[in-house]
């Protein structure tokens, strides 16, 4: 641990020279002289004088060093029945020609860009783009229904809007162009234009705003990169926080870059010329780290896969891509195995596919539960290590950093800290908490470069969100512990945000759905575990009086809603009709006892509660309808 010790310590003691040491490993333009500075909100910038341009970075600068016949993506998609691939001078080419298409709408530096897409090379075109001019990306999540869309179009207020006729799930031909339309309906923001990529499964209808992709692209003027300033933004990522309202968490250039290349090195041990492979969605974080930015930046070629672990066709699709491909490293969130390990228990499928080239196996989005850890190191033989990190900071907060010092990996925890990363874990009374004991877990500020120095266009709700509840630190919204030897390990979330099979959402987003249905006069989600979701989410609602509706239709009806105007990846299946909810005496709903009570977890009931008679009932009545392990514990 003697090289992961000193660099750690050096990351802390002096994290300028740490960082101006990491800055090196990247082509600027104009190499920065300031590393660390305070802007005007007070919050720590990291090399604020420097230049450069994140797609040149990606893309030109490989080719410039000699690596341009070499892949940059494969892309592999068993849903479409293509593979295709495109080197580094491939790939540039595709990305200066869409920046064309881009200026040719009047994008220009810091207009902001929509890219609602499939898992097809045209999003990372569209990401790369859109950097090499200096547009501020923001890619939605496929999966997000018209309303979330515009809540995100109404927040960014893009010039553009880039889509494709549909998206495919397993079999099914999901039309995204009716999605665009009717976001554009619910928005308030309008003046935007929106391309239109035509996939041969589906032919979108387009209308007075649309540009066909094709058209605008062979009439494209390509473009050079332009260079941008290290804190201007790169693109805005929304996140679920804990209320209804999406959070743009920006991310700049520069610290981007950096922390990104470091972090290619440092945890995941990736050589320029590895084959890389973050099995996500562009529309996450990992997908924008991981699939595009980080393996381009250090000249690794990446894998973009368009399907799903099991059913496309069968159990063994990661295997034939890892053998296929010759992947070196590989990260995907665990329910992804859990899946695959329902499918195929004794990893049979495996035996016809050579994964020697595999190196190290990332994890991370949720907790790894033990059982799941145990049979991936049993079943691959290769280091398994389940690292941490969110939305918010960009890159790994704690993992076994493979590329510094190969340590130990523990099941069910998420190893050490990253350099960069002073994690504490925090008492209510803002104190450290000894060997063990659990709390919150806090970064020290400031924050590493990489991480997101504000909320776009609310930086009150950045202040409030992270750094209010302990002074000095910045609030994961974690809980946890750390062990004897510095491991530290993720309980779950102490706020209102669950992870639903590896995808984020917050139970206040889906409350106000819930709570719009006529017969419900109050409710309640919460995430409650799931063996393979992780997580799922069960709806506690108290219906108005005299309401006039079956279980089973409201049920129904809601179910819907939530699909129509968040998402079926929200998987909101199970609504729990009670005669009260519990509460504290001045009203506040008691969230985290229901979960424990559903989770079949000890708690301590709150000395506030109005009436402990009621948990008790809402035990009974979680057993009685098969909700929660609770239920489970009682078969
Ligand atoms: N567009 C439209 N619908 C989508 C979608 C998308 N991009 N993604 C999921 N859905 C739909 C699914 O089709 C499914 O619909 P259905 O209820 O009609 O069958 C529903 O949402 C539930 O999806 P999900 O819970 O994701 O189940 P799944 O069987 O489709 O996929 C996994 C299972 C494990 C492959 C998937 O959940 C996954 O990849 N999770 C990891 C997410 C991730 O990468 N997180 C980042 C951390 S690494
Ligand atoms: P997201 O911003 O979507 O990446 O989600 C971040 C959240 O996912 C974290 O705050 C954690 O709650 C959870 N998470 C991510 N990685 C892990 C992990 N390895 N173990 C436990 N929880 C994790």
């Amino acid at each position: 641990m003697d090289k992961y010790r000193s660099a750690f310590q050096q990351s802390l003691n002096d994290p300028a020279t740490f960082w101006q040491d990491q800055s090196r490993r990247i082509a600027w333009y104009q190499a920065p002289a300031s590393i660390m500075s305070t802007d005007d909100n007070g919050n720590a910038r990291w090399f604020a004088d420097g230049t450069l341009n994140t797609a040149y970075l990606a893309l030109d600068y490989h080719v410039e060093e000699g690596r341009g016949d070499q892949l940059a993506l494969i892309y592999d998609s068993p849903v479409t029945d293509t593979r295709a691939t495109f080197t580094f001078t491939e790939l540039r080419d595709r990305v200066a020609s869409f920046a064309g298409v881009l200026v040719s709408l009047g994008v220009v530096k810091g207009d902001r860009v929509i890219i609602y897409l499939p898992m097809i090379p045209e999003a990372v075109i569209a990401m790369l783009a859109c950097a090499r001019i200096g547009a501020v990306h923001s890619v939605v999540f496929g999966g997000f229904a018209p309303r979330e869309l515009a809540s995100r179009i109404d927040d960014a207020e893009p010039k553009v809007l880039l889509t494709a006729s549909c998206g495919i799930e397993v079999n099914n031909i999901i039309a995204y162009k009716p999605m665009v339309d009717e976001a554009r309906r619910l928005a308030s923001h309008q003046t935007w234009q929106c391309v239109v990529l035509q996939r041969p499964q589906c032919r979108a209808e387009t209308g007075a705003f649309d540009h066909d992709w094709q058209d605008l692209d062979a009439a494209a003027e390509p473009q050079p990169p332009v260079a941008v300033g290290a804190t201007d933004p790169l693109y805005i990522l929304y996140t679920s926080g804990t209320t209804g309202k999406p959070k743009g968490v920006v991310r700049d250039h520069g610290g981007h870059a950096v922390a990104l290349r470091y972090s290619m090195h440092a945890i995941y041990g990736a050589l320029p010329g590895d084959v890389f492979w973050a099995a996500s969605d562009v529309g996450w974080v990992v997908g924008h780290s991981y699939i595009v930015y980080a393996p381009l930046i250090t000249g690794c070629t990446t894998v973009l896969f368009e399907g799903k672990p099991v059913r496309t066709p069968d159990a063994s699709t990661f295997w034939r891509i890892i053998d296929t491909c010759k992947v070196n490293i590989f990260f995907t969130a665990p329910t992804a195995f859990r899946a695959i390990r329902k499918e195929d228990p004794e990893a049979a499928l495996l035996a016809s596919h050579d994964i020697s080239s595999l190196r190290t196996l990332f994890v991370a989005g949720e907790r790894t539960d033990p059982p799941t850890y145990h049979w991936l190191v049993e079943k691959l033989g290769v280091p398994v290590v389940d690292h941490w990190w969110q939305t918010e900071t960009g890159w790994p907060i704690c993992a076994n950093p493979v590329g510094i010092d190969q340590m130990d990996n523990k099941a069910g925890s998420v190893a050490v800290p990253v350099p960069g990363f002073d994690v504490q874990v925090l008492g209510e009374d803002h104190l450290r908490m000894g060997v063990r004991e659990e709390g919150d877990v806090v970064i020290r500020l400031p924050l590493p470069p990489g991480c997101l120095p504000t909320v776009w266009g609310n930086h009150e709700r950045f202040r409030e969100g992270y750094l209010s509840q302990h002074p000095g630190f910045y609030h994961t919204g974690d809980g946890g512990y750390i062990d004897e030897e510095g491991y530290l390990y993720i309980m779950g979330r102490t706020d209102d945000v669950i992870n639903v099979a590896g995808h984020r959402l917050s139970t206040g987003e889906l409350e106000e759905v819930v709570a719009n249905h006529p017969a419900v006069a109050e409710c309640a989600v919460i995430g409650i575990e799931d063996r393979e979701k992780g997580q799922i989410p069960v709806a506690l609602v108290l219906l108005k009086d005299g309401a006039n509706i079956t279980a089973e239709a409201m049920q129904q009806e809601i179910v819907s809603s939530v699909r129509r105007d968040i998402g079926a990846f929200a998987n909101l299946k199970r609504i729990l009709p009670v005669a009260r909810l519990p509460k504290t005496r001045s009203g506040k709903i008691l969230r985290r006892v229901m979960r424990c009570i559903a989770d079949g977890r000890d708690y301590d009931p709150p000395a506030t509660i109005d009436d402990p008679a009621i948990l008790e009932e809402l035990r009974t009545a979680l057993i009685n309808n098969n909700i929660g392990l609770i239920a489970e514990e009682h078969k």
